[in-house]
């Protein structure tokens, strides 16, 4: 069982799908790993790291596609649409694309895959299960991009985070709101305390409350009405406008007295609330700066652009874009930890087994024999009807 591992192509994209590290494992369970050329050399793994751990250089992207059996990716056609189409020709009938897919964004490219006849897997897409925490992505790019939300924060703002007590006067500590306290949001708390900032937090699932508290922040208690704020798998629920509104009435006096603010509120399938209006933004003092992680998804903020900085009423507004790549190294080291144990758990025996009675199986495999098979990919506007 070959398991093949291309250059990523996404414009800007520094992370690799596996490092030199995991291939011993997956050598353990009967997999091969071929390399192309260069594949982890912007994330600080190069080519002979991988020879040194067992891995394969392959000749040519194309001799890489023709011999694996599964392709293992960061981010996979619908997660790299524009370059990614480039690959579909060197795919074959029968084989396995695994990686990041955007597949509820996205359910195009998850069609044009199935019309290659391949068999491909959402990352994405990995249920919020114990069992599965060691394969979930959202969970590790989540805490990379919390990381490093609250590093563009203090790089932006013209305070120093700590509280300084010195000869030349006291600094006061920078004041830290994060809105959105689930994996991202929590290491945003826990990068700004270790920074020294004085840390306050907001999420809708009250459960989380203890958590913030433990990181030692203090919790935003806002007097709303949430109703089961949580659905199954720990995700948020959508709430209606007048929620929206509401929370963004109670939020306004903390926004503005905050001198940064990190937005990570999302909720699945949805484009993200928007917690930050123009007018919360006029009434924040010059010079404050948000982090709006939410930006791909919409954004938290009203005049959040997504890649890019806005300033309005002297307040950095920033939309950062594919956050997880700019710390490549450790988010290739969590990547492929995920990668690894999800293929461990995929190939038995020299096979990629597909039992649809598995719960991971079934939550991330997008597509078999020509077909669109995720009930949720299926459901999607333009999808094949059942049957
Ligand atoms: P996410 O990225 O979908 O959302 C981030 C946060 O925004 C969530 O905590 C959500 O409650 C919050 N949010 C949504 N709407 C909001 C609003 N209007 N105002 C304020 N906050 C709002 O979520 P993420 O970080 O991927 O995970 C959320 C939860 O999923 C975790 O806290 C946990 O309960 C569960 N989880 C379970 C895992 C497991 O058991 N294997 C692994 C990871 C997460």
């Amino acid at each position: 069982m070959i398991v093949g591992v291309p250059k990523e192509t996404y414009p800007g994209e520094r992370r690799v799908a596996c490092i030199p590290a995991v291939i011993p494992s997956l050598v353990k369970g009967g997999m091969e790993v071929r390399i192309e050329r260069g594949a982890g050399d912007a994330a600080g793994y190069p080519d002979a790291a991988y020879a040194e751990k067992g891995g394969v250089i392959a000749p040519s992207r194309e001799r890489l596609f023709e011999e694996a059996h599964i392709i293992a990716q960061v981010r996979t056609l619908g997660a790299n649409p524009d370059r990614g189409a480039a690959d579909l020709p060197l795919m074959r009938r029968g084989q396995c694309i695994v990686g990041i897919a955007e597949a509820l964004a996205n359910p195009g490219a998850v069609r044009d895959l199935a019309a290659r006849q391949v068999r491909a897997w959402a990352m994405e897409l990995m249920p919020r299960i114990t069992r599965a925490q060691s394969m979930d992505v959202l969970s590790s790019m989540g805490t990379v991009m919390g990381y490093k939300a609250v590093l563009l924060a203090a790089e932006a703002l013209p305070k120093m985070f700590p509280m300084l007590m010195t000869a030349a006067g006291t600094v006061t500590p920078a004041k830290v709101l994060v809105l959105g306290a689930g994996v991202a949001g929590l290491q945003a708390i826990s990068m700004a305390r270790r920074l020294g900032a004085a840390v306050e937090a907001y999420d809708v699932r009250p459960a989380v409350k203890e958590q913030v508290l433990s990181l030692g922040a203090r919790f935003v208690e806002l007097p709303l009405e949430t109703g089961d704020a949580e659905d199954a798998g720990g995700y948020a629920k959508a709430q209606d406008e007048a929620f929206y509104r509401r929370q963004r009435d109670l939020l306004t006096k903390v926004v503005a007295a905050s001198d940064v603010v990190i937005t990570t509120a999302t909720v699945p399938g949805r484009t993200a609330p928007v917690l930050i209006t123009a007018d919360m933004v006029a009434g924040m003092t010059p010079g404050s700066v948000i982090v709006d992680l939410a930006a791909e998804r919409g954004g938290n903020c009203e005049l959040t652009k997504a890649h890019e900085t806005v300033t309005a009423h002297g307040v950095a507004i920033l939309g950062p874009d594919n956050l997880a790549s700019t710390v490549p190294y450790h988010a290739s080291q969590m990547y492929s930890k995920n990668l690894s144990t999800f293929l461990l758990h995929l190939v038995k025996d020299g096979e990629v087994t597909m039992n649809m009675d598995d719960e991971i199986t079934k939550a991330t495999l997008l597509t078999r024999d020509g077909d669109v098979v995720h009930p949720a990919v299926r459901a999607m506007p333009g999808a094949p009807a059942d049957g």
